[in-house]
């Protein structure tokens, strides 16, 4: 008894299986910078990099794609070199590895965090049967700026929300595989939406909306971060050390390790903050970037520095016990091969499916006919009589693997044009057309497609953008539908024929046009493998879509950026003064704001109650509301609590959002609904850029999105 309880505990302290004090003392100065030495493979180690790991100069590498190409590296790690320190094998895994869920952004749609933490869960757990370690994921970023791409990556413009997607995606990959938070920080800040530009994001900005999802990513043990290629106000965040040193490690006590972002290290020398590779190596590894992701310069450029004492031993020996820590923690001395099997492919498939429905928005939804005695909302669909299914995005089985699909493989997507043809019985007539390509400008295939549309009872239009057009390098100057899709929809259109837009996108849309002339309106972004057969669910009605906007939809580009947690100004809009802050041409307000979606059913809310109606900053208040399915189907609402706090030493959002809660409501039936806000989660930078709560009046607002709701409020008392 007494010697496998013993036995026990000695194989459960991984310290004792590697005492890394001692491994340290015995390394090299190069075998030490080798450590913090990462390489992109091109599928498989090359020889070069083998003879690397042998020599003990690389800490890690990423894209080995496969075990069976995994393993022989990690052989010659644990086997042929000196000191046999195993490898971290890196893959970006963004949303999937080989079944692809929806992009995050279409995730945060759900505000569902258990959902996230589930796709990221199945994720890690097959990219860790495929050899991987650590995924470059979750892209933490928070985006205001729709022109960027990779607005697409993340969890949209809300710290509040991203935060809990961020630290639900880290809860889930790591069951498997170690995650990182990225890009840190104030990626997401690039001016004019253009991509790697510059950024001028005030400290009060910085700490309130774009470091938090990374500080609940560092909360909810993510084992590193991915520091950012931009400046941030002249200072390139993979080379400062207020980021990777300051806030990270003293305030927030993180004990992982940094990786910069690709060459982001020797685009220190781009910035012009450094004069050479030496001196760029010099500048990160002293603010706090452990690992050199792919430009080599601390394996090839650090030791002399070390050597003429220009670089402290001591700040590459911390960087090393960083990556040897993690790797113990990662159990990689103990069990450097991992081997593990893959969840079922039909169980991913399923909660593919599951996640991408509650990811879909739906837009919009009123009768297709006209006049007083009119008919039902267009939505859901008949499964009976002829359906037209139009446009380049239809029948399509790429793009909806969206714009980092790793493994992800077309042959595996359903299409939407698939998904309509399984769930309509034979009798129902279906109808194909193209109608026209993404982005050409031949209006060739019109006709087919107004041929289609005529003879329907519906036409259903799948129109958007190519996968690559958001993501990483894709940011776009203009909003709009891509080629001749524009066109296309207004001649569909034209035929008198109730269409339904389903969009496939990465990035919010100006859809000026289609709000005001299409009766339906669906917003599905890049759903992954089971894009077609969740659309089809929500079509035809099987599911209530629940998805709300993560982020605004402007009406046209010139309001961005444009986001619902801005400040009042000292001129808050006013249509009926001219001197106050608008636009001659445009409403202030968005097409569609944050927190959006309709539902099948009606939601209506009432009763609003805070307790206490006093609060102290150590207290909790607790909104209660009634939500009654107000409809004629079940559905789910997302009840949404956002807090204005009236008077502050600094200017404060207009609205934050504080809790959210996904409620099912079955026809006619009412519940009360309890959301809490403890005060403490009320704080901002106040004057002396310290964390403050401060006493005064907080308004409360309960509703289905951030441009309506009940409205209470409480003071919080000294
Ligand atoms: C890319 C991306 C980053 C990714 C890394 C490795 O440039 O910015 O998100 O993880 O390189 O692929």
């Amino acid at each position: 008894m007494l010697r496998s309880l013993l036995l026990t505990l000695l194989l459960a302290t991984p310290a004792a299986a590697q005492n890394l004090d001692s491994l340290l003392a015995r390394m090299t100065l190069e075998e030490k910078l080798g450590q913090l030495n990462l390489l992109s493979a091109n599928g498989q180690a090359s020889p070069q990099q083998m003879q690397l790991v042998r020599a003990g100069k690389l800490g890690g590498l990423f894209n080995v794609i496969g075990a069976e190409n995994t393993t022989p590296v990690q052989r010659i790690a644990v086997t042929d070199s000196r000191l046999k320190i195993p490898l971290l094998f890196g893959l970006d895994v963004i949303h999937g590895y080989r079944t692809i869920f929806p992009i995050p952004l279409g995730e945060a749609s759900s505000f569902d965090p258990d959902a996230a933490e589930a796709t990221a869960r199945a994720a890690g757990q097959e990219a860790a049967a495929f050899g991987i370690n650590w995924t470059y994921a979750p892209m933490v970023d928070i985006a205001r700026d729709p022109r960027w791409g990779r607005i697409a990556e993340g969890s949209g413009e809300d710290p509040y929300l991203g935060s809990l997607m961020a630290a639900a995606r880290v809860r889930g990959f790591q069951q498997s595989i170690f995650a990182t938070a990225k890009h840190f920080a104030g990626y997401g800040a690039a001016e004019a939406g253009r991509e790697y530009n510059e950024t001028e994001i005030s400290q009060r900005t910085m700490r309130e909306v774009y470091l938090p999802p990374f500080k609940a990513a560092v909360d909810a043990g993510v084992a590193s971060l991915m520091s950012a290629f931009n400046d941030i106000a002249g200072v390139p965040a993979s080379g400062n050390a207020w980021l990777t040193d300051t806030v990270l490690r003293r305030e927030w006590g993180f004990k992982g390790f940094v990786v910069s972002d690709w060459t982001s290290v020797a685009e220190l020398i781009n910035h012009g903050v450094a004069g050479s590779q030496a001196e760029a190596g010099r500048r990160a590894l002293t603010a706090g970037v452990d690992m050199d992701m792919q430009s080599s310069i601390y394996v090839d450029s650090l030791a002399a520095l070390v050597r003429s004492n220009r670089i402290p031993i001591r700040v590459v020996d911390s960087a090393v016990m960083r990556i040897l820590r993690a790797k113990q923690r990662l159990g990689l001395f103990r069990d450097p091969y991992r081997a593990r099997t893959a969840p079922a492919n039909p169980e991913l498939r399923a909660t593919a499916r599951r996640v991408a429905g509650e990811s879909i928005v739906l837009l919009k939804n009123e009768p297709a006919g006209r006049g007083a005695a009119c008919c039902a909302p267009t939505l859901p669909l008949a499964k009976s009589g002829t359906i037209a299914v139009i446009g380049p995005l239809a029948d399509n089985k790429e793009e909806p693997l969206g714009p980092w699909h790793t493994q992800g493989q077309a042959a595996d997507v359903v299409t939407v044009l698939q998904g309509i043809m399984s769930k309509v019985p034979a009798a129902t007539q279906v109808v194909y057309a193209q109608g026209a390509g993404m982005e050409d400008t031949s209006t060739a295939g019109f006709a087919a497609a107004l041929a289609a549309a005529r003879q329907a009872k519906v036409a259903v239009l799948v129109l958007g953008e190519r996968g690559d057009m958001s993501g990483e390098a894709a940011s776009r100057s203009s909003l709009g539908l891509p080629g001749v899709q524009q066109e296309l929809l207004e001649a569909i259109a034209a035929t008198g024929t109730p269409v339904v837009l389903v969009l496939m996108n990465g990035r919010p849309l100006i859809l000026e046009w289609a709000s005001d002339h299409v009766p339906a309106i669906v917003e599905t972004w890049f759903l992954g493998v089971e894009a077609g057969n969740a659309t089809a669910d929500v079509l035809f009605g099987d599911v209530n879509p629940s998805g709300r906007l993560p982020v605004t939809f402007p009406r046209v580009l010139g309001q961005v950026p444009l986001y619902y947690n801005h400040r009042n100004t000292g001129r808050p809009p006013d249509v009926h003064n001219k001197y106050s802050s608008k636009y001659l041409d445009v409403p202030v307000t968005p097409r569609y704001p944050f927190g959006f979606g309709l539902s099948y059913t009606t939601f209506a809310y009432g009763n609003l109650k805070l307790s206490p109606a006093r609060a102290r900053a150590s207290d909790t208040v607790t909104a209660i509301v009634t939500v009654t399915n107000s409809g004629s189907r079940e559905g789910t609402e997302v009840v949404q609590l956002y807090v204005r706090d009236e008077v502050g030493s600094v200017s404060r959002p207009v609205r934050e959002l504080k809790a959210f809660r996904r409620v099912t409501l079955k026809p006619g039936e009412s519940r009360a609904i309890d959301l809490r806000v403890a005060l403490r989660d009320l704080w901002f930078y106040g004057l002396d850029m310290k964390p403050v709560v401060e006493p005064g009046t907080f308004r409360v607002y309960v509703g289905p999105n951030s441009a309506e709701g009940l409205e209470a409020s409480f003071e919080c008392i000294p």
